[in-house]
C-alpha cells in the first residue's frame, strides 16, 4: 500500500512538471546549466521537449496591433522562439524573417509554420553578432528578449518610417516565484521602453498593474 502511494505520488509530480515549463531557476537549479540570455544551450534545453513553452497563439498586444505593421511588409521577429509570433504575422500576410540563439527553437518555429500551412524565414543565431543591411526592415518585432546593447542597432536595421513593436515583463513580475530569481537585466524598468528610443514616435504604449502578468508594450516608428 505505501508503495502504491510512493508511485502516485512520483506520478502526479511527474505529470504536474510536464504541463508547465519549469521556471528558470529550478531549470538551473536541476540541470546546472545558467540561464542568460546569451546562453545557446540553456535555452535548447528549455525547447527540448514536444510541447510550445510559450503556446502557439501570439501574444496578445501583437494580435490586437498587428495592423501598426506595414501591409504585407517585410517583418523581423528577434529571439523568435517557437514561432508563436512569426507563424501568425505570416498568416497575415507578412515575410517574415524570426532569428533565435536556439535551434531547437528554430526548428520549433518551422513545424509550426507547416501545421498552419505558411512559410517563415527561421534562422539559428545571436542577435548581437547577425549582421543585418541598415534599412532591411518594414517593422521589427521584439518579444520577451531584452538585450539593451542592440537597441542602436535596431533603429538602423528598420527602414524609414518602419514600425517596432517591442514587449518584455517590467520588474514588478518579480513578485512571481518563478521569476524572482532571474536576472534583473532580463526586465523592463517601468516607463523604460518609452526612454529606449528616444527618436522614435510613440503610437501606442500599454504598462498595465491590473494584468497578472506585469509587461510593457510599445508600438514606434522610424521618423528618420
Ligand atoms: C523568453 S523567450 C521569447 C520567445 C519569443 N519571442 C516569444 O515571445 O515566444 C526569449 C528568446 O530569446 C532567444 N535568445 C536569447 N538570446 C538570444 C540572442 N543573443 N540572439 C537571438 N535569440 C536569443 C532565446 O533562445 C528565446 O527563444
Amino acid at each position: 500500500m505505501r508503495k502504491y502511494f510512493v508511485y502516485s505520488f512520483i506520478l502526479i509530480s511527474a505529470f504536474a512538471h510536464a504541463r508547465q515549463p519549469l521556471p528558470a531557476s529550478r531549470f538551473e537549479h536541476l540541470t546546472g546549466i545558467k540561464m542568460n540570455s546569451e546562453s545557446k544551450s540553456a535555452w535548447d534545453a528549455k525547447y527540448n521537449r514536444p510541447n510550445f513553452v510559450f503556446g502557439k497563439r501570439p501574444a496578445d498586444f501583437l494580435a490586437e496591433n498587428y495592423h501598426y505593421l506595414p501591409f504585407e511588409g517585410t517583418v523581423l521577429d528577434m529571439g523568435m522562439g517557437e514561432g508563436r509570433n512569426a507563424v501568425f504575422l505570416a498568416q497575415k500576410g507578412f515575410k517574415v524573417t524570426g532569428v533565435d540563439i536556439s535551434s531547437v527553437a528554430v526548428k520549433k518555429a518551422h513545424l509550426l509554420a507547416k501545421e498552419y500551412g505558411v512559410k517563415i524565414k527561421g534562422v539559428v543565431a545571436s542577435m548581437t553578432d547577425y549582421k543585418i543591411p541598415a534599412g532591411s526592415y518594414d517593422a521589427i518585432i521584439c518579444f520577451y528578449y531584452v538585450d539593451r546593447t542592440l537597441l542602436e542597432k535596431i533603429k538602423t536595421w528598420l527602414r524609414p518610417g518602419g514600425i517596432l513593436i517591442y514587449e518584455s515583463h517590467t520588474t514588478r513580475q518579480r513578485i512571481h516565484p518563478s521569476h524572482r530569481h532571474d536576472p534583473v537585466d532580463f526586465f523592463l524598468k517601468e516607463q523604460e521602453l518609452l526612454k529606449m528610443f528616444p527618436t522614435m514616435r510613440v503610437l501606442k504604449y500599454e504598462e498595465p498593474l491590473h494584468e497578472k502578468n506585469f509587461r510593457a508594450s510599445v508600438i514606434l516608428q522610424k521618423t528618420q
